[in-house]
């Protein structure tokens, strides 16, 4: 007699270490980690905790998750630990109370409000880009991560921001996301309760920021700013003006605390990798200078982007090979099947949009640098398997802002400048609810009529 085989789980990530797991290494080395578990199909566990997370690595899960069976998840337990710095914003909030804010907000999305926010975009970058002497070494992902706050705060608040005020933003945002990645990944909840320094400055961040934020809703007392409305005058404004569908100004408060933590880090980190990647890539970087150039001087408006095809090619490009997102979190709310396995209620399931995109399977050679790869003549891309954004009801609500500023970005600063890397820098990716690269120095060459490439 033999006993029926008892059915194995799904395999576990390699390097798991006693008593922390895979912790460590989604601490110290995420992208590389992250990278290692592109070789697992479809479903890999890591241990982050006392339960194990599965890893999605296929497009066709990720769908199931995220869109075809998305009632049977949720946002799971970090999203709960998220609530502390984001409320009940969109990003953390869930079920009717989500949708009601989603329909709320989606107007401030909609395309004529983008196409007057890339007018913004485009002064902004091009003022940053301007104020670049010859020769100068940037810190490409310190201005890109200024320029995008900048963006996000302008286009929140069209008024302009007393410099005080935007340096409380500028110092407090990316210390509450490196607090938010922390808190996510601590299995036990205990460190964030320690006195420790760290914990006390991100403590006096958050309190700061949210300061600040009161400040600014509670000083529109007087009514919205002349011109175009901006966004926060789309969100107390929002609704059919009953109090059973408006928002209150705790959540407007939420709502604002959400699109500057969710809206700055990752076009910055995007914008760096790009830049990273054309300061590597010279031809690349000399078609898209000449298609940006065929659009003349002016600045461009939302309309002319769609002449650039190449520049959106090359914005993809960088969306997948260096993915800004973080990982994105669900937990089911019911026992499921998956990739052939069972997994009660309560399991935690990890997506990442970076193990996804660089699958072999789906991209080939997927660290090489290559815009052509999205030209309308190469095989489609599998459903699921290139989500820079996400999907579903949760995709990201800020994808056209986001896309839009990239090729502003890319277009005011390629057309002046060619960013070329500086000997010897060490640039390394780093997550903190994004990823994006450190070290990262680049120094600026003019375009002239003579040399522009
Ligand atoms: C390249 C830049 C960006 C990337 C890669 C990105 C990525 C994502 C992803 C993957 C999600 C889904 C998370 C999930 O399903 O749990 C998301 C959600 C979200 N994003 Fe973005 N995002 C970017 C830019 C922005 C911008 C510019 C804004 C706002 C101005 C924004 C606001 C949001 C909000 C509010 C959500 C929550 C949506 C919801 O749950 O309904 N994002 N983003």
């Amino acid at each position: 007699m033999f006993a029926a085989a008892r059915p194995t789980g799904p395999p576990v990530a390699r390097g798991r270490l006693p008593l922390i797991g895979h912790g460590l290494h989604m601490w110290r080395r995420p992208l590389e980690f992250l990278d290692t578990l592109t070789a697992y199909d479809p479903v890999v566990a890591i241990h982050l905790g006392p339960k194990p997370t599965y890893v999605l690595t296929s497009p066709d899960l990720v769908h199931r998750v995220m869109v075809s069976d998305a009632a049977r998840f949720a946002k799971g337990r970090s999203f709960e630990k998220l609530r502390d710095y984001l409320g009940n914003g969109l990003a953390t909030s869930e079920g009717s109370f989500h949708l009601r804010q989603r329909r709320l907000m989606q107007p401030a999305f909609h395309h004529a409000q983008i196409a007057h926010h890339a007018r913004t975009m485009a002064r902004l970058a091009t003022d940053r880009a301007s104020s670049w002497r010859p020769g100068q070494v940037i810190d490409v992902t310190r201005e890109m991560y200024d320029l995008s706050l900048a963006i996000v705060t302008s286009t929140l608040f069209s008024t302009a921001l007393d410099e005080q005020i935007a340096a409380e933003i500028r110092s407090t945002v990316p210390l509450v996301l490196r607090g938010m990645y922390t808190r996510v990944l601590d299995p036990t909840d205990l460190w964030q309760k320690l006195p420790t320094p760290g914990n006390r400055r991100l403590a006096d961040a958050h309190r700061r920021l949210r300061r600040v934020i009161d400040h600014l809703i509670t000083s529109r007392g007087g009514g919205p700013p002349a011109g175009e409305p901006d966004l926060l005058t789309m969100l107390l404004t929002a609704g059919d003006g009953t109090t059973a569908d408006t928002m209150t100004d705790q959540q407007v408060h939420d709502e604002v605390v959400t699109l500057l933590v969710a809206g700055t880090e990752t076009v910055a980190g995007g914008l760096a990798w790009l830049f990273h990647e054309l300061g590597r890539h010279p031809g690349i970087d000399r078609q898209l200078y000449e298609e940006v150039r065929r659009q003349g001087a002016a600045p461009l408006d939302f309309d002319r982007l769609a002449q650039l095809p190449y520049t959106r090619r090359t914005v993809d490009e960088a969306l997948r090979v260096r993915n800004p997102g973080g990982v994105t979190i669900r937990r089911a709310v019911a026992d499921v099947e998956l990739g052939g396995h069972h997994f009660p209620r309560g399991t935690e399931f990890i997506f990442s949009a970076l193990v996804l995109h660089r699958n072999p399977r789906y991209f080939p050679e997927p660290t090489r640098f290559d815009p052509d790869r999205w030209l309308p003549d190469r095989p489609a891309v599998p459903r699921g398997a290139f989500l820079p954004f996400g999907a579903g009801s949760h995709q990201c609500i800020g994808e056209s802002f986001a896309r839009a500023e990239m090729m502003t970005t890319v277009a005011a600063v390629a057309s002046r400048w060619r960013l070329e890397p500086v000997p010897g820098s060490r640039v390394r990716g780093v997550m903190t609810s994004t990823n994006h690269p450190t070290g990262l120095a680049m120094r600026t060459r003019p375009r002239t009529a003579t040399a522009p490439f």
